[in-house]
């Protein structure tokens, strides 16, 4: 297939676009290097199969003539803003990089005949509901980030393209990711700060906050897994892994790997890490089990090779 990668140049969607050209697809890159990097797909330069383009998602018009240009077959869109942080300050961050990416892309599947679709959503569309209960079909929705919202939205347009356009879209909500070519995060974050200082080490909250880790080579084989034969419509799932991994292990995690004792732990305190972070996170994943995928790494596992990888 010919496909294009939108945020191609980020942390997940570089490990995808090795996963696709290995798999023999023809792949296109768009990424305006907001928060991707150059580095992520240096190593595809010049790669037969592979082409790029440094461009604004958010630029309709342009969007438009690389559609028609390269007549996709399946457009993976990867591009948002994936620092929730960032958007918890500025808002209009979220609904550019987030929400208009999306429209513009969705709009250029419609008038150039695009029929399917993987769409990265997430597990901060629940907001801060968990518990097995919050499967695919739990209601109602109630995001407590602007990311959040902004992805609860994408898939709203989403669903409206996909009915008025009969396209296959599959969409995955899944939890923090990590492997290599992360670019932040609470484990990046840990690894910076003890470089700086090997003594003492500031956690944001209490340390108590508990998410599932998901490793990126088990995302990307699980999309590569299940984009093949969609039916019509939306296929969604939960991904992820049925373990969780607490802030405080993360840190002695990161401190074990690095060789260093006697760190001292300084807790800012709180429940989250900052408001709009969920503390405590996990949800039914019976319906991606059910169609016969599980992660290959717990959550610890996942941490572990990723601090590898990060140092
Ligand atoms: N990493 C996670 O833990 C996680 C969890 C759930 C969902 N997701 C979603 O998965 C996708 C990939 O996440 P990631 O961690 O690789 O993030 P990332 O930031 O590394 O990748 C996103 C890419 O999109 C690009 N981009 C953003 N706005 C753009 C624009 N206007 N024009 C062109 N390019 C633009 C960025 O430069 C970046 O390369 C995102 O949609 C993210 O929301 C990620």
């Amino acid at each position: 297939m010919k496909v294009l990668v939108a945020g191609g140049a980020g942390f997940i969607g570089s490990n995808l676009i090795d996963a696709l050209l290995a798999e023999g697809h023809e792949v296109v890159c768009i990424d305006n290097y907001c928060i991707g990097t150059r580095a992520n797909i240096a190593h595809l330069k010049g790669a037969p199969r592979f082409g790029l383009y440094e461009q604004d998602l958010t630029d309709l018009d342009a969007l438009k003539r690389v559609f028609e240009r390269e007549q996709f077959e399946f457009v993976f869109h990867m591009a948002a803003n994936s620092d929730i942080q960032a958007s918890a300050k500025n808002p209009l961050v979220e609904y550019k990089n987030t929400y208009t990416t999306t429209f513009n892309l969705l709009e250029c599947m419609r008038l150039y005949s695009v029929k399917n679709l993987f769409f990265c959503s997430t597990s901060a569309v629940y907001g801060d509901a968990m518990g097995a209960q919050v499967d695919e079909n739990y209601a109602p929705m109630r995001p407590i980030s602007y990311y959040g919202a902004c992805k609860l939205g994408c898939e709203g347009l989403i669903s409206a393209f996909t009915y008025m356009n009969g396209l296959r879209t599959l969409i995955f909500r899944f939890p923090n990711v990590i492997g290599p070519r992360l670019t932040h995060g609470v484990i990046y974050d840990f690894v910076r700060k003890l470089r700086a200082d090997p003594h003492h080490l500031e956690i944001l909250g209490d340390g108590t906050q508990c998410k599932p880790y998901l490793h990126v080579y088990d995302l990307v084989e699980c999309i590569m897994r299940f984009k093949n034969d969609l039916p019509q419509g939306i296929t969604l799932y939960n991904v992820g892994d049925e373990t969780a991994t607490s802030v405080t292990r993360i840190a002695e995690i990161v401190v074990e790997k690095m060789g260093l004792s006697d760190v001292e732990f300084q807790y800012t305190g709180g429940r989250g890490g900052w408001k709009g972070d969920v503390p405590v996170f996990h949800y039914a994943l019976d319906r991606i089990h059910a169609a016969g995928w599980r992660a290959g790494m717990s959550s610890d596992e996942a941490v572990a090779k990723t601090v590898e990888a990060v140092l």
